[in-house]
């Protein structure tokens, strides 16, 4: 192949990072909570019964911020039943999943366990079967400090101190028929401005997203957000987006090029929002809270998705990601960063087990997913100012298929360039490079010209790859895919070059 070439300059960059855009989800799905990030009487767990494996994998996948409990799982939840002596909690039939939930895990515990990690939580609320008034009850017993019945029953449950969660979702993907109590946007928009409004007047300090539409293939996108935003613009900071890529139709270079579906969803919504916005002569800006983002196909449809027999924490959504599927989870982590400016927030869904970076086998050993390396890079190494960058590169056309319901629909990427890529600016002078190579076949030949980074040398440069891109890693062979260093990246003044193998992940931090 030519050389690629990229060009950026210190001084122009799309925007800082938010620190929650790193973040995750965890959901009373499958084994997520159950036997994922709590399992009483593992060998590893805690007094709490928090799994010590599992966190000290979480840590060093970074996640900053984390959505619970919901997903579809929250459209149907009675936070009451979460909280309060373990003994009394009920035991009731999960109709998203299909599942008994056992309640044994709830919001306090939840909250526990995000100190530990280190992580900011963000609660989402029922707003499919209850409604404003449940929402902010929920408020006040999580962030009123106490002398009210709600925030002194926190204090009895033995949480004395308020929790102070800032981030709030207002219900999850109500725009989609599976949702217990879904709406049309009218629906929605009302009852979401009216939550907001009882929620914030509980807390003025806290931060509220309404939904978006729960993906881009929606027949009411666009159309959705316009609405929902019309009812809730004065009552939210944020609006939500959903999306999962998909192999279906097994074609590898489309699901590597579908990450650009990414970068088109996130502008027509900025344009959206900020045409509400400009309808009422505002220059409020509502921020995008990307909450669900992740590869998904294999457990996603047909009958073996659910199990029968109502079970607690099933093996359900345990999808086994390979090689390919880093690499275009790789090409959303680029997507997320090149638009830092509007996606404030977003959440890799999920964490643990369900559709995740971390695996557990029930009582024994934890590991890391394929999909868990681009994560980690994206969030440890990805703070900062992210730069705009010009990129020349070869391109290549697909076609990707998404399935919606049972209609074919199908979306042609005219051109896809083999690099995508995103530049980061980070403490210290540090300059990160995320660079997917999508050529199945070819080395990249890379050229960046830096400029304003006079002196760079280079800190750490690794590459994802394996020949068989359907390699996976597993209990049995959990190092099976990982990082290695990536050979002959050369640096002379403000020019950087580099190899890139045919599909790979490449990171390359260089230090001024
Ligand atoms: O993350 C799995 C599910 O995908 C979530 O519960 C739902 O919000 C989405 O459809």
């Amino acid at each position: 192949m030519r050389d690629v070439k990229v060009l950026l300059d210190r001084d122009f960059a799309i925007g800082e990072t938010d620190r929650r855009l790193f973040g995750a989800f965890v959901e009373h799905l499958g084994r997520c909570v159950y036997d994922g990030i709590y399992e009483p009487g593992h060998p590893t767990a805690d007094e709490k019964g928090f799994r010590r494996d599992v966190l000290d994998l979480v840590r060093e996948l970074a996640p900053t911020i984390m959505r619970y409990p919901g997903g579809n799982f929250v459209s149907g939840y009675n936070w009451e039943d979460g909280v309060g002596p373990v003994e009394q909690r009920p035991r009731r039939l999960e109709l998203a999943w299909k599942s008994t939930e056992p309640n044994t895990f709830g919001t306090n515990e939840f909250v526990d366990w995000c100190r530990l990690a280190g992580i900011e939580p963000m609660l989402a609320v029922n707003l499919g079967t209850r409604g404003p008034d449940e929402a902010r009850r929920l408020v006040e017993y999580c962030n009123f400090p106490s002398g009210t019945q709600l925030s002194d029953l926190r204090r009895q449950h033995g949480w004395e101190e308020p929790h102070g969660i800032k981030f709030w979702c207002l219900g999850n993907e109500m725009d989609g028929p599976w949702q217990m109590g879904s709406k049309t946007a009218h629906e929605y928009g009302r009852i979401a401005a009216e939550a907001a409004k009882l929620m914030r007047l509980t807390d003025p300090t806290i931060e509220l997203a309404a939904c978006g539409s729960s993906g881009r293939t929606m027949p009411t996108f666009g159309e959705w957000e316009r609405v929902v935003l019309e009812h809730t613009f004065d009552h939210v900071e944020w609006i939500s987006l959903h999306t999962y890529l998909n192999d279906y139709a097994g074609d590898t270079p489309a699901l590597l090029g579908s990450p650009d579906l990414m970068d088109s969803f996130i502008e027509e919504v900025v344009a959206i929002a900020d045409a509400v916005s400009a309808g009422r002569r505002s220059d409020k800006r509502i921020m995008l809270s990307f909450d669900e983002w992740n590869v998904w196909y294999r457990t996603r449809r047909g009958n073996t998705r659910l199990k029968p027999g109502w079970p607690v924490a099933p093996h359900i959504l345990e999808e086994d990601y390979d090689m390919k599927d880093a690499l275009a989870f790789g090409g959303c982590c680029i997507s997320l960063l090149n638009h830092a400016d509007r996606v404030r927030a977003a959440c890799l869904a999920q964490l643990v087990n369900a559709i995740a970076p971390i695996m557990t086998e029930t009582g024994g050993p934890a590991w890391k997913q394929t999909i868990f390396f681009p994560f980690a890079d994206f969030s440890n190494l990805g703070r900062g100012r992210v730069l705009r960058t010009h990129i020349d590169s070869p391109t290549y056309t697909a076609n990707y298929y998404d399935p919606r319901g049972k209609t074919d629909l199908w979306f042609p990427l005219p051109e896809v360039p083999y690099l995508k890529l995103s530049a980061v600016h980070g403490e210290g002078g540090t300059l990160t490079l995320f660079a997917l190579n999508r050529h199945l076949s070819e080395e990249l030949p890379l050229e960046v010209l830096a400029k304003g980074f006079p002196g760079l040398s280079v800190e750490r440069a690794t590459t994802l790859r394996d020949d068989d891109l359907a390699a996976v890693n597993t209990s049995a062979s959990p190092e099976r895919i990982k990082p290695v260093p990536l050979a002959g990246v050369g640096v002379d003044g403000e020019r950087i070059r580099a190899t890139l193998p045919p599909a790979s992940w490449n990171v390359l931090r260089l230090k001024g």
